[in-house]
């Protein structure tokens, strides 16, 4: 005989437990599964243990997905607003860093205590370390057969997450129960990853590991403003985690180092002033040491003073900063990634509810959905806003 619920949620990640919260409150009897030993384990990891639970200006154009649309909904029934109202009743003190991004002021493991103290109120029953081994129709919904027996539901939930970061547990496993219902995927690949350099690249730019610097970095239409880090095997920092989301092999990525700053003027009044001075050492002032030498290096500067260079000379080495263009290898691949782009097709789901559409009792939601957020907590709120609107239905 299956043990009896109205709906199993799998995986008791951020999605997950949102969800199992809403529907406890609604009355609903929640089992949620999962396979790891701990809940939230990458919650507990998040924003360097402090977690970015949240960005205060998440908005759909934050979110990439081949139906920019279907993330309306759910975010504008669940906002940032909302989950700072849920930290703050359970006296969790946070701060805002930087762009709207906001952290918890201890840590991360704060945000996990909230979500299984609301659990426990809701009466949501917790199953870790369970492993799944089938899922199928039933009469009554669905039947999950587990190491502990089997479970059956008339709402199932998938909340297992993406393949990001596969050593905290994530597997892909929706994206296999999505296929074995018959729902698209849209194909997926790792995102919010730096990106690596081939040999010739990083021969010449490896002696540039660990330089940060403030960027513009562009690809295609999309151009983020954060920082950059040069790494021994190519290019990290936010701001390329950013554009790694837009990045596809073979293009270019095109970086405007102190894009605040109009370098060629400020060389050219150099030169008026302390023309004895060289070239690497004025680009000092305007750029980390090592990146001033490399770029006069690179335009065969090194060792000339200002005053013997040219107007043409200055604009070319101050181009070369500020369209600086490299063409990554590849990526760094799930193993490092924050998240996975692409997922479950949003055409197979309901907007508003996050039900497949021709298998009635059978939800996905969070990140193994085919909604992306950018980096800075807008993927905690996909997460929470996306389990709030499932909660509601099942
Ligand atoms: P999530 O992956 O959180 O949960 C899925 C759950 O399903 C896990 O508990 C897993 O064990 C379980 N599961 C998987 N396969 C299973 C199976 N076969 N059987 C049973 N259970 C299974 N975002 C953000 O907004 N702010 C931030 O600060 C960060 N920081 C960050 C740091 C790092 C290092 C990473 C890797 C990621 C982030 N993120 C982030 C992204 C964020 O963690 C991610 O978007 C959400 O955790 C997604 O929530 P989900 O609930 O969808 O999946």
């Amino acid at each position: 005989m299956a043990e009896k619920h109205d709906v199993v949620i799998i995986g008791a990640g951020a999605a997950g437990m949102m969800c199992a919260i809403e529907a406890g409150k609604r009355g609903r009897r929640v089992l949620v599964l999962d396979h790891a030993k701990a809940p939230g384990e990458k919650i507990r990891i998040s924003g360097g243990g402090r977690c970015n639970f949240t960005n205060i200006h998440a908005g759909p154009k934050n979110f990439l997905s081949e139906n920019p649309h279907f993330c309306k909904s759910a975010l504008a029934r669940y906002r940032p607003q909302d989950f700072v109202a849920l930290v703050e009743r359970h006296g969790i003190t946070w701060h805002e860093k930087t762009l709207g991004q906001l952290f918890c002021d201890h840590s991360a493991k704060d945000i996990i205590r909230m979500l299984l103290a609301e659990m426990q109120q809701a009466g949501v029953v917790l199953r870790l370390a369970t492993a799944i081994s089938a899922i199928e129709k039933a009469a009554s919904g669905f039947r999950v057969t587990t190491d502990d027996g089997p479970v059956e539901a008339a709402s199932l939930v998938v909340a297992s997450g993406g393949k990001s970061t596969p050593k905290m547990g994530a597997t892909g496993f929706a994206y296999r129960i999505a296929e074995q219902f018959g729902l698209p995927i849209v194909e997926t690949r790792p995102a919010l990853v730096p990106l690596t350099l081939d040999p010739a690249q990083l021969e010449k730019i490896g002696q540039l590991a660990g330089v940060a610097a403030d960027v513009e970095a562009r690809c295609g239409k999309a151009a983020f403003r954060e920082a950059l880090l040069l790494t021994h095997r190519g290019l990290s920092g936010p701001a390329i985690l950013q554009i790694s989301s837009y990045w596809r092999e073979g293009a270019e990525v095109v970086l405007r180092l102190m894009p605040d700053i109009d370098i060629a003027s400020i060389l050219k009044g150099m030169r008026r002033t302390n023309g004895r001075q060289a070239a690497h050492t004025a680009l000092a002032d305007i750029l980390p040491r090592r990146l001033a030498q490399f770029f006069t290096d690179e335009a065969k500067l090194a060792g000339r003073m200002l005053a013997d260079l040219s107007d043409k000379a200055i604009d070319a080495l101050s181009a070369s900063i500020q369209n600086w263009t490299l063409k990554p290898a590849g990526s760094e691949g799930y193993r490092t990634a924050e998240v996975t782009l692409g997922g479950v097709d949003t055409r197979a789901l309901d907007s508003r509810t996050m039900q497949a559409r021709q298998n009635p009792g059978l939800y996905f939601i969070g990140e193994c959905i085919d909604v992306t957020g950018w980096l800075g907590g807008y993927n905690f709120q996909w997460a929470w806003a996306s389990g709030f609107a499932a909660g509601q239905e099942v």
